[in-house]
This record gives structure tokens, sequence and C-alpha cells, in this order.
């Protein structure tokens, strides 16, 4: 779904040596570029999955899940007794992601929420190594706010879509992508101004914010 944001030969180089991803996750993909629904990108799911096996979580916060992908990306990379909760806000993909979470044989390791993370969050008591944020743009202030309150130390933050598109660092921006770009551009500075995350926004897929909550 995520447009390319580099453009250069070794982009092209590298989507060449992408091998293609084992049946189940061939179809989500399939099925999420056929219905428009945004998952991330190859790319930036191998890194979310390297980055669960370096760090080793033991409890893991998803927001917005769509149809499982990500989910279903992280728990098969969760080690030991590693838990995943996920926030979901559509009925229509919950119940599309419980279906392919059930077919991944990943149902043991996610805990799907449905619901608004906006109201969900400031509910939970528990606190998690690693929070991956990926829902509504305008959205995301909040959601990182809640999400910093929840992350233990030494916890990882792992955020989709700063680059959006290309737009962020682009002056011709679409007339409907104005808005979300101004959002994701404010959101961008707020981020790497934290004081208590050591932060980086990597050009992986649609541009990845990686934070490390600091002791
Ligand atoms: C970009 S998709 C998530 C893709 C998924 N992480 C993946 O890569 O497979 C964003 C999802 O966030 C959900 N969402 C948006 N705002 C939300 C909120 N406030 N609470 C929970 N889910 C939300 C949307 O319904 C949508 O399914």
């Amino acid at each position: 779904m995520t447009k390319k944001i580099l453009y250069s030969s070794q982009q092209k180089y590298l989507d060449s040596l992408q091998p293609e991803s084992e049946p189940l996750l061939k179809e989500m993909e399939e099925f999420a570029y056929e219905r428009q629904i945004p998952i991330l990108s190859k790319a930036a799911a191998d890194f979310l999955e390297q980055t669960i096996l370096i760090h080793r979580p033991k409890r893991v916060l998803e927001i917005g899940m769509a149809i499982g992908y990500s989910s279903i990306r992280i728990a098969r990379s969760l080690r030991g007794k590693g838990m995943l909760d996920t926030i979901e806000l559509s009925k229509d993909n919950f119940k599309i992601a419980q279906e392919f979470i059930s077919r991944s044989g990943n149902e043991d390791k996610i805990n799907i929420i449905e619901g608004d993370a906006l109201e969900i969050l400031p509910t939970i008591k528990d606190k998690y190594d690693f929070i991956f944020i990926d829902a509504d743009k305008e959205d995301y202030e909040k959601l990182f706010y809640y999400s910093l309150l929840l992350l233990n130390k030494r916890g990882v933050m792992f955020i989709d879509n700063l680059l959006w598109h290309g737009y962020t660092a682009s002056k011709n921006i679409p007339a409907k992508y104005k808005n979300s770009t101004e959002y994701i551009r404010k959101f961008n500075k707020l981020f790497v101004s934290q004081k208590v995350l050591k932060t980086t926004i990597l050009p992986v897929g649609d541009g990845i914010g990686l934070g490390i909550k600091l002791d």
C-alpha cells in the first residue's frame, strides 16, 4: 500500500533482493492491497521483527491492528512468554484480523482489544516494553503521550509513517494530504525533541520513528 519514499537505483536493488513472503503473509499483503487497507511495507515489517528479536520484549502494545499483518509479524518474533496486546477501532478490520490471526497459529500470543485507543490507553494500568503506534495520523500526538506513560524504562517506541509518502519532506503536497502532512511534521518535531527518549527517524518503509526510553 505504502508508496515508495526513495526512488533511487539503490532502492530498486534492495527491493529486488527481498524474498517473497510466506503464503499467509503474501495473501494478507494482496488482500490489503486490493482493498486499499494500509499495512506496513515489507521492509518496515522486517525491521519491526528484527527490533523485536533484538529487544526481546515481554509485553508489547500495538495501536492500530488493521487486518492483523503487523500483529502476526510481531507475535511470531516474540520469545518465551512474550505477549502482544493490540487495539483496533474498526469492527470490520477486527473480524478480518481475528480470522487471519487464528489461521497464523499465533492467537495464544495476541490479545485483541476492540475500541478507540484514545479511550482505552488512559485506563491501562500495566506497562509495556515495546509500543508500536500505527493509527490515524491526527491522533499521533495524543497516542504518543499516553504511550510514553505506559512505556517501561529501556522500552522501545516504534512509530510508522513519519515520512508520510515522502510529503513531510516535500513542497508539493496534494490537497487531500495537506492536513495529515502538517500533523506528521508537527509530530516529528515533538518526537525528536523528547528528553526521555533517544530517537531517530529512519527511511525504512514509509519512515519509522524509533525511540528508546532512557533510564
Ligand atoms: C495503518 S492501519 C494499521 C496497519 C497495521 N499496523 C499493519 O501494519 O498491519 C491503521 C489502523 O488503525 C486503526 N485506528 C485508527 N485510529 C484508531 C484508534 N484511535 N484506536 C484504535 N485503532 C485505530 C484503523 O481502524 C486502522 O485499522
